[in-house]
């Protein structure tokens, strides 16, 4: 029996239309479900998932289904859940724990509420069911054969785990397969952060000075969608090598110092903690629009902001108006939490049909390998499968290596002619 705990069942018939419209935008994914529907490779096996509470998870969860899984689901994010898909997949029969405006404890006890049902492998976006699983709820580690992750900031908590000798069961690093970071971090958060910033301010992003912190998979994306835009987009980095790279692409390149007395809009996009800070804040324009598109609500020190205001209001949804002594006025798109999800709807289906194909065949792998507790790389034919299954549904087709070009590129023999 479902024991689902959402914010309105009555947005349930929404919800499966939005499912419905993901669903025709995930060839990939769909793919591996009719296969699924006749293998059931897992058969038996439950599922204890911590991701974004969005249409095209449920597309996800619809593949675990058909694969013979048992599902229980929680939010990644006290603001991403959509409320309508939470309710849809409750209607459906899903022990789904999620609601979007979440306090902290709220979340923390969704996230108990799916280890209450047993998972066998674990699911994470940010590796917080994993955390909760080996500090408060040790007792589920018995039963789990293993785990995968989403995301570049889980896979680091995950890595620094395995380091301290505390990682308990083995986990696929989801995140670093070409098919996931370079499409979802790179055009999904590039397109989708634009969305979100448009969505909570609608303001012209043309001839507007947009800072980008960071010039990783994620950075890169939000860069290029807002030069687009026209914006003049400069970028800060801590890496010298990206630094580089973001000139070469064409940007400006400074220290957040002194790209926080010109920004109008500032997005952080680095994993980092307190990446603009309150002697940044100190310096900023008035009216200038701060925004975060990292996994975690701490790129952007909001302490330092309160502590910094003498009033605050909400102006719009998704967007806070913080006075600060002296009158000027800064704006805070979504508390700081990622933008792309909790102010607009996430990455665009296209994108997250590759992402979930990728978890959907890693939690088949893990469902039958034997591993030990380590973080594993994805396998490279998982990539692959994921790619072509891409370019075929794209109707895109590709040449092939003729048997000169294979032994051209195994040996060594030939050279200058
Ligand atoms: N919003 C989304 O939907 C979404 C999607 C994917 C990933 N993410 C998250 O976005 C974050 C970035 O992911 P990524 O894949 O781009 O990571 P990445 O490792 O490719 O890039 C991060 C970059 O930030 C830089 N950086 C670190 N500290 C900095 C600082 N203080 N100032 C300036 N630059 C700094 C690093 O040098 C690096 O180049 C992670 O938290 C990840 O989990 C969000």
């Amino acid at each position: 029996m479902s024991t689902s705990k959402v914010k309105d069942a009555a947005l349930a018939a929404k919800g499966h239309l939005q499912i419905e419209w993901a669903s025709k935008h995930m060839p990939v994914l769909n793919q591996i479900k009719k296969r699924f529907t006749k293998e059931k490779p897992l058969k038996g096996l439950t599922l204890g998932a911590c991701l974004h509470v969005t249409k095209e998870t449920a597309v996800l969860v619809d593949a675990f289904l058909a694969g013979g899984a048992r599902v229980a689901l929680c939010g990644s994010n006290p603001l991403s859940t959509q409320d309508d898909v939470a309710a849809a997949l409750a209607e459906k029969g899903i022990n789904v724990y999620a609601w979007r405006g979440q306090s902290t404890e709220e979340y923390y006890w969704c996230v108990e509420k799916v280890i209450d049902h047993k998972p066998i492998v674990t699911l994470d976006d940010g590796a917080d069911l994993v955390g909760t699983i080996h500090s408060k709820r040790t007792e589920a580690l018995s039963k789990i054969k293993g785990g995968t992750e989403e995301t570049t900031t889980g896979v680091l908590r995950l890595r620094a785990m395995e380091k301290s000798g505390t990682l308990k069961y083995a986990i696929v690093a989801v995140n670093d397969t070409y098919t996931k970071y370079l499409f979802d971090n790179r055009y999904g958060t590039g397109q989708s952060t634009i969305d979100g910033i448009l969505r909570a301010t609608n303001i012209l992003l043309a001839g507007k000075n947009f800072v980008v912190c960071g010039y990783g998979w994620c950075a890169r994306g939000i860069a290029m969608r807002a030069k687009g835009m026209g914006a003049n987009v400069i970028v800060t980095e801590v890496n010298p090598l990206r630094a580089l790279e973001a000139a070469m692409d064409g940007f400006t390149v400074m220290p957040i110092a002194e790209a926080s007395t010109i920004g109008d809009i500032l997005v952080t996009a680095t994993g980092d903690v307190s990446v603009i800070r309150k002697e940044h804040m100190q310096k900023m324009k008035d009216g200038a629009i701060i925004a975060n598109s990292g996994h975690f609500n701490v790129e952007i020190n909001i302490k330092d902001l309160e502590e910094l205001a003498v009033s605050k209001r909400t102006m719009r949804s998704n967007l806070d108006e913080y006075t600060l002594k002296g009158g000027k006025k800064l704006y805070l798109l979504a508390e700081g939490r990622l933008v792309n999800l909790a102010a607009a709807e996430g990455h665009p289906s296209e994108v997250m049909d590759m992402s979930f194909a990728n978890q959907a065949l890693c939690t088949e792998h893990l469902a039958k390998t034997e591993m030990s507790p380590k973080v594993y790389p994805v396998p490279r034919e998982i990539d692959e499968t994921v790619a072509r299954l891409k370019l075929n549904a794209m109707k895109i087709r590709i040449d092939e290596l003729t048997s000169e070009q294979k032994k051209y590129l195994t040996t060594w023999e030939m050279g200058t002619i």
